[in-house]
């Protein structure tokens, strides 16, 4: 048996554990595996590599992944990528898939095993932690400690310089990323995007801690936060292939806001892809690795249109459906625990 493992999307800590796992799996049970490099585009221009138990040694704690990754969307030009998609699939004879990508990746995964058959399993994973099939994805554990790490380091210059510091976190349209780690560093204010922004009640939360005798402010905001009424802001870059624009900017307007309306100095740091780099957490590196396993174990056993997914703590097989592009916003019980502290 030969199969092909792809990574796509936005990396995040974790794929490498994932990569690791799935080829000593395969290879114990006699199979061959095949790397296909930086995402969909690895099959659609049969760039590839091999993988073998010695070359995935010691990946576990290497965050990025061996493999690369991409946003190629192969049904943005159907006509010339998927038709050699599919000659590629076939010219490497393989007779597996293991996809590892978001809602866009997974969401061609979807498609390829649809329209032409080819034998998909998928394993979810995000730094956002916004897809609706699973509880929680592996890369976001690790994205909230260095977010925590971060504020631990601005609150002590922050609170030196008695000054109030915005920090813009990523999460695109959910507020995963910025209440958990809001909650972890214990802000003053969080905004998410499943909220709309309330300006008057940050400067007199904000206000009110200072009164309290607090001499510094620490406010987390997610990148798709917004005011009411008004779309999350973007960046001037194209959208990604898949349609995705490119957000950002939020941390800024909050800063400008505070400072005009407190009169205190007030700084903005966006962590950007900060939070995506570096080695994985300890537990991330397990559920990648758990996930891993399952996946190459539906392989063997032909399991094909399937994913692995985390559900009430098992690591558990459900069908690759329309569901893998569902977003999924923040749990709201989370933020109102989190807004008992700015209330
Ligand atoms: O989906 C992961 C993510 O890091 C988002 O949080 C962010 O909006 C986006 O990817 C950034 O994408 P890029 O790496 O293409 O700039």
């Amino acid at each position: 048996m030969k199969v092909g493992l792809l990574t796509g999307g936005g990396d995040c800590p974790g794929l490498n554990a994932v990569i690791r796992a799935v080829v000593q799996q395969l290879t114990n049970a006699g199979a061959t595996c095949v790397g296909l490099l930086e995402g969909w585009r690895g099959l659609v221009q049969n760039l590839t590599c091999p993988l073998s138990i010695a070359q995935t040694d010691g990946i576990i704690g290497q965050g990025g992944s061996i493999l690369g990754s991409s946003r190629t969307n192969p049904y943005r030009n159907p006509e010339t990528d998927l038709a050699s998609l599919r000659e590629n699939f076939q010219r490497l004879e393989l007779d597996g898939l293991v996809v590892i990508g978001g809602d866009d990746t997974l969401g061609v995964a979807l498609r390829v095993s649809k329209d032409f058959g080819l034998p998909v399993v998928g394993i979810p994973k995000t730094i956002d932690n916004d897809l609706m099939v699973t509880d929680f994805s592996f890369g976001f554990d690790t994205a909230v400690n260095i977010v925590v790490e971060a504020v631990d380091r601005l609150r002590t210059t922050a609170e030196s310089h008695r000054r109030i510091v915005v920090v813009e976190t990523m999460g695109r349209h959910s507020g995963w990323l910025a209440c958990f780690s809001g909650i972890a560093v214990g802000a003053d204010y969080i905004l998410v995007p499943e909220v709309p922004i309330d300006l008057p009640h940050l400067i007199a939360v904000l206000s009110r801690h200072r009164a309290a005798g607090k001499k510094y402010g620490i406010v987390i905001v997610a990148e798709g936060a917004r005011f009411p009424d008004q779309g999350p802001l973007t960046l001037d870059d194209p959208p990604d292939p898949f349609g995705n624009p490119r957000l950002g900017g939020i941390g800024w307007v909050i800063t400008e806001a505070i400072e005009r309306q407190t009169g205190r100095e007030t700084r903005c740091v966006v962590l950007g892809h900060l939070q995506r780099g570096g080695p994985p957490s300890a537990y991330d590196r397990i559920l990648a690795t758990r996930l891993g396993l399952a996946a190459s174990r539906l392989v063997l056993q032909h399991r094909f249109g399937t994913l692995v997914t985390l559900i009430d703590g098992r690591i558990i097989e459900m069908p690759l459906s329309e569901s893998v592009a569902a977003a999924k916003t923040l749990d709201l019980s989370y933020y109102d625990e989190a807004a008992t502290f700015f209330s």
